[in-house]
C-alpha cells in the first residue's frame, strides 16, 4: 500500500447560533467541505491550495482527528480516523498554522522534552531526538534551544512547531500553512525540509497554502480546493497544460504605431493593449496556447515596420492563473466534464 491518505466524499456543515434581540436565537449553516476526496502517497507532498475559507483548515484537522466529519470517511496509514484515532494519531505529525500549546515560560528544548514525554518516548532516545531536530530546524544556530519560548520571532516558533511535529518520526506529516507570516529565511528552511523529508525518508505530506509560489516550490501535486470542493487536481505541469491560451508572448517594442494592433488582430491573434515600461518601451502580450509557432510571423511583420523588438519573451502560465480559471464558471465548467 503506497497510499499514506485517502479520504472519500469528506463534508463537515458548522452550525453557529446567532443571537436576535433578547430571546431569540437562529442557525446559521457554513458547509465548509462539500466533498472532498484526496490521496497522498508515501514519499509525496501534496499541496492543498486555495484561498482564506476554502476549507482547508477543517480538512487538516479531520484528517488529524481532531473534528469528526459529518459524511465521508478518510484514514490515514491504514487506519480509519473516525474509528481508530488512536492509531492515526500515533502515525501523525501536526502543524497548525495558529500553534498553541507551546509554554512561554519553558525553552525551545524543554518543550519538546514535554511533549516527548508526554507522547511517551524514552529519556535517552528523546534527548537524542532533541538534539537532532533542533539542529535540523536550525533552532541551534539561532538560540532557541535554551531561550524562552515567549521571547520567539514567528520564524522561530514555526521551526519549533516542525521539531515537535517529527517528535514521534511519524510517517505522515499533516502541515497547515506552515510558512504563513514567517520571515523569508524560516520560510525557505521549512519548505526546504518538507522537500526532504518527503523524498530522503519517504514521508507523505499534506501541505496547505494560499500561496501559488511556495505550492510550486515544493508540491509534487496539487488539489486546488474553493468553497469546501475541489475543482482541480495535478502537478503543476499538468494542471497549468489544462487551461487554454494562457501562455504569453511578451514584445518590448521601441515604437508602436496606431494601427499596428488591428494589423496583428486581422491575423486571428488575440492580443492586448500595449503597456509603457520604465524604460519607455511598449509592452505588448499576445496570448496564445503554442506562441513559439508565431514568433517568426510576429518578428517579420515588426521588421516590415521597421520596429525594434528589443526584447522578447514566452511566459509560462503560473498556478495563480490555474487557480483563476478553475474558480471561475468557466473553467469549472470544462473541468467537470473531463
Ligand atoms: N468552528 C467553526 N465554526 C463555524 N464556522 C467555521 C468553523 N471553522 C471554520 N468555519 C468556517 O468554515 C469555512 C472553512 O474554514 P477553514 O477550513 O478554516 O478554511 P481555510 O483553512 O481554507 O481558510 C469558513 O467559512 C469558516 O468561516
Ligand atoms: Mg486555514
Amino acid at each position: 500500500m503506497s497510499e499514506a491518505i485517502v479520504a472519500r466524499d469528506l463534508t463537515k456543515r458548522f452550525v453557529t447560533k446567532k443571537r436576535v434581540g433578547l430571546f431569540r436565537n437562529y442557525s446559521e449553516y457554513v458547509d465548509a467541505v462539500r466533498g472532498v476526496s484526496l490521496k497522498v502517497r508515501y514519499g509525496e507532498v501534496v499541496g492543498l491550495l486555495g484561498p482564506n475559507g476554502a476549507g482547508k483548515t477543517t480538512t487538516i484537522k479531520i484528517l488529524s482527528t481532531l473534528l469528526l466529519p459529518d459524511s465521508g470517511s478518510a484514514s490515514v496509514c491504514g487506519f480509519d480516523v473516525v474509528k481508530e484515532p488512536q492509531k492515526v494519531r500515533r502515525n501523525i505529525g501536526i502543524m497548525l498554522s495558529v500553534e498553541k500549546g507551546f509554554y512561554g515560560r519553558l525553552t525551545g528544548r524543554e518543550n519538546l522534552l514535554y511533549f516527548g514525554a508526554l507522547y511517551g518516548i524514552g529519556k535517552n532516545e528523546l534527548e537524542q531526538r532533541i538534539k537532532y531536530l533542533l539542529d535540523l530546524v536550525g533552532l541551534n544556530e539561532l538560540g532557541g534551544s535554551d531561550r524562552l519560548y515567549e521571547e520567539f520571532s514567528l520564524g522561530m516558533r514555526a521551526r519549533l512547531a516542525l521539531a515537535r511535529a517529527l517528535l514521534k518520526d511519524p510517517p505522515v506529516l499533516l502541515l497547515d500553512e506552515p510558512t504563513l507570516g514567517l520571515d523569508p529565511p524560516s520560510a525557505r528552511k521549512i519548505r526546504g525540509l518538507v522537500r526532504e523529508l518527503a523524498t530522503k525518508e519517504g514521508k507523505a505530506i499534506l501541505y496547505t497554502s494560499h500561496n501559488m509560489f511556495e505550492v510550486e516550490l515544493v508540491c509534487d501535486k496539487v488539489i486546488l480546493i474553493n468553497k469546501g470542493v475541489v475543482v482541480a487536481e495535478g502537478t503543476p505541469e499538468e494542471l497549468k497544460s489544462r487551461i487554454p491560451k494562457v501562455r504569453t508572448l511578451e514584445l518590448h517594442l521601441n515604437s508602436f504605431p496606431e494601427d499596428l494592433l488591428s494589423e496583428i488582430r486581422s491575423y486571428g491573434l488575440d492580443v492586448r493593449e500595449p503597456t509603457q515600461s520604465s524604460d519607455g518601451l511598449y509592452v505588448l502580450r499576445i496570448l496564445a496556447k503554442r506562441p513559439e509557432e508565431i514568433v517568426d510571423d510576429v518578428l517579420r511583420l515588426t521588421a516590415s515596420r521597421g520596429i525594434d523588438v528589443v526584447k522578447l519573451k514566452i511566459e509560462e502560465p503560473t498556478l495563480e492563473d490555474v487557480f483563476v480559471y478553475f474558480t471561475t464558471a468557466e473553467g469549472v465548467e470544462k473541468s467537470g466534464t473531463q
